[in-house]
């Protein structure tokens, strides 16, 4: 039904009115500041349009914090608030070709139609974003917030490596804010996903909700870990002029990620096929887009056109429709991901759906399907949306079958047969045999990427090649290649054959922090293995110790030391240590030349340093023995202070703290 079929006499109409308000007032809540979505994008935009229809039947009814008249609002808790200078506005939404007709109409009624232009630009489906620059240099980033004021999140923006933060010399020395979408791409999605399954037990679910809640980590250390992007879509400032196309190629040419997709046109059949050609590139596209926002390419027709309370009067979103099909689920797998993660997979009766035809759906895990009250074989929708994999959303009762089954289950992993375990507040039911082929692939990965034990020349198609043939059932198999062996493989050159031996090589002498983050404990991120490396300083010593000792060091959990305890009794971890150990692995912590001479120090770091990233500087002051801290306190013992330091800089002076540059620091610490 459309809304505009909607008829209410005035009492339902004020009920409905309120029901409204209500419903979709919670939906913003959760979208923004929980980050979950509780109905689709559909469903919001049609109950958003009857609110509309009857908010404008019914002036009497009028309230300015209607969600027709407020952007939903992202604020959280512990973030300086900064107002911002030019509101931060939302966009009209529309699912339907005459909406963006009866748009044109509204913007030729002020404009002359020959004159008309409009920009089309694919609506990316990621966090909106304010970065304020002065003097050429990134000042600020700021959440949309209310739209009024925002979240101030400059650290963790700043750890974006694509997003510029000193401006070539032809920009503006005055202050001015370029505002675009920070995303995840779907490719980094799934691979942080499959991190985050692993060493937090937790699964992630879609890539805007990622992005969104790590802007809003506390630690900036932690947000350079997530793999985030950004594409600036447009320049503000106090005296716009020119043509906002120009400004998309004045940010291209600062560096800024500028989306190459964009189309300008002269009316509204240009912008349709436009629409209609991107719709068909959709699927393809390294990120998710949801739409296309259409733009009046003038900046003074911009400025003729105004603004609503909510929403510019020069823009509109033309939305692509979240394809909905009705089939049978027949079936249901368990899968076991490369995590030891057990996933239920729904098989489908095979449904046409956004150019494909879908035959499988994921149920993301056991509660979703008591959730969905699904039994075999039910009538379900299933769509294919925002998401990367299609979904099923619902079970059509009123066409259940007469039999039907329940869908149980498994109580051993369906490669393996090992006894698949549940911890307490995770959803997810796991198999913890590290010798379980589904996870052997993902955990030798891990072991050698960068941040871990750095092994440069084992990439995935290597892994799987070594698998394949039965030459590595685990990490310390990479460390019994011969020569000879790789040489074995298909398109191994000898060459390449003695760059990967000598990486492995070289990787033996890491130490403990790295190869205790390498093996990919639950719960043990790279902190953690950092803390607990310092603590117990040989391996023996930690492998040794009880809960209780474990609990002990520095940030760890009651659940951390469960689970390292879990680790290491299990058989499978003592011989893979055995085996790791005999390879001639070093299982020890070396401090940094010179013992830890900031033992017992608090540190803080702040603005941008000129040779290390803030996970470097961190690393580096806690190798030597410091605590680093994310604010500045009487207990802070030096602040490590880059460029553009801000109110932590401020802070540090008032109370006295000392202060010191990345080059003084490498000289206390003798590394320069
Ligand atoms: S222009 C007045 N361009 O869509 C707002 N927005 O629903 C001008 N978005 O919060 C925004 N891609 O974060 C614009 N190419 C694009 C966009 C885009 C995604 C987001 C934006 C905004 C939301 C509006």
């Amino acid at each position: 039904m459309s809304p505009k079929d909607t008829f209410y006499p005035i009492m339902n109409a004020k009920q409905r009115i309120g029901e409204l308000r209500e419903l979709l007032k919670n939906a913003n809540d959760a979208y923004y500041r929980e980050g979950h979505s509780p109905m689709s994008d559909v469903e919001f935009d049609t109950l958003l349009a009857e609110l509309k229809q009857l908010e404008e039947a019914h002036p009497e009814f009028h309230d300015p914090d209607s969600p027709t008249r407020r952007v939903g609002s992202d604020l959280a808790s512990g973030f300086r608030k900064v107002k911002h200078r030019y509101p931060m506005l939302s966009i009209q939404n529309t699912y339907s070709e005459e909406e963006v007709r009866d748009f044109h109409r509204q913007v030729t009624e002020k404009i002359p139609e020959d004159e008309v232009e409009y920009v089309c630009e694919p609506k990316i489906d990621g966090v909106a974003m304010c970065l304020v620059y002065e003097n050429q240099k990134l000042k600020l980033g700021v959440t949309r917030g209310d739209g009024v004021q925002g979240d101030e999140v400059t650290q963790n923006i700043k750890t974006i490596k694509t997003i510029p933060q000193q401006l070539p010399k032809d920009f503006p020395e005055d202050r001015f804010e370029v505002r675009g979408e920070v995303y995840m791409t779907r490719e980094k999605f799934l691979q942080y996903n499959e991190y985050s399954m692993r060493v937090f037990g937790k699964e992630l679910q879609n890539p805007r909700n990622t992005a969104s809640g790590s802007l809003k980590l506390k630690d900036p250390a932690e947000a350079a870990q997530r793999p985030l992007d950004f594409f600036a879509y447009s320049i503000l400032r106090d005296e716009p002029e020119g043509k906002h196309w120009d400004n998309l190629e004045k940010l291209d040419g600062a560096k800024f990620p500028v989306n190459t997709l964009r189309a300008k046109a002269k009316n509204v059949d240009e912008v349709m096929a436009i629409c209609a050609k991107w719709d068909k590139l959709r699927d393809t596209l390294p990120y998710l887009i949801d739409g296309v926002v259409i733009k009046v390419n003038s900046l003074k027709h911009q400025s003729i056109l105004g603004r609503t309370a909510k929403s510019p009067k020069w823009v509109i979103a033309y939305k692509y429709k979240t394809e909905a099909a009705e089939t049978i689920l027949e079936s249901v797998d368990f899968q076991v991901g490369r995590t030891g993660v057990v996933t239920p997979v729904a098989n489908l009766k095979p449904v046409h759906l956004g150019g494909t035809l879908v035959k499988r759906a994921t149920l993301h895990n056991f509660d979703e399907i008591e959730r969905l009250g699904l039994r075999i074989p039910d009538v379900v929708m299933v769509e294919k949306g925002g998401e990367i994999i299609p979904k099923i959303t619902s079970v059509v009762l009123e066409k259940r079958p007469k039999h039907t089954q329940a869908i149980v289950p498994p109580k051993v992993c369906p490669i393996c047969n090992e006894e698949l375990s549940k911890v307490e507040e995770e959803v997810a039911w796991r198999c913890d045999n590290l010798q379980c082929p589904a996870q052997v692939q993902r955990a030798i990965l891990h072991f050698a990427s960068r941040g871990a034990m750095n092994i440069e020349n084992v990439g995935p198609a290597l892994v799987d090649a070594l698998l394949e043939a039965k030459l590595i059932r685990d990490v310390s198999g990479l460390y019994d290649l011969t020569r000879e062996d790789l040489e074995a493989l298909e398109r191994m050159a000898e060459k390449s054959a003695a760059n990967v031996l000598a990486s492995i090589e070289d990787s033996k002498g890491r130490g403990l922090d790295r190869l205790l983050f390498g093996l990919g404990i639950r719960f043990v991120g790279k902190t953690t293995a950092g803390a607990l490396a310092r603590h117990f300083k040989i391996l023996d010593q930690l492998r040794a110790a009880t809960v209780e000792e474990l609990g002990a060091a520095p940030d760890v959990g009651e659940r951390i030391a469960q689970s390292l305890r879990d680790y290491f009794d299990h058989p499978a971890t003592q011989k893979l240590l055995a085996h790791l150990e005999k390879a001639g692995l070093k299982t020890d912590y070396d401090a940094p030349e010179g013992g830890q001479p900031l033992a017992g120090q608090t540190w803080v770091i702040t603005g941008t340093l000129p040779t290390w990233s803030r996970d470097e500087a961190r690393e580096i002051l806690e190798k030597a023995g410091a605590k680093v801290s994310d604010s500045v306190s009487k207990k802070t013992t030096s602040l490590l202070q880059g460029e553009s330091a801000g109110s932590k800089l401020d802070k540090a002076l008032k109370l006295g703290v000392k202060t010191a540059s990345e080059e003084e620091v490498k000289t206390l610490l003798g590394l320069t």
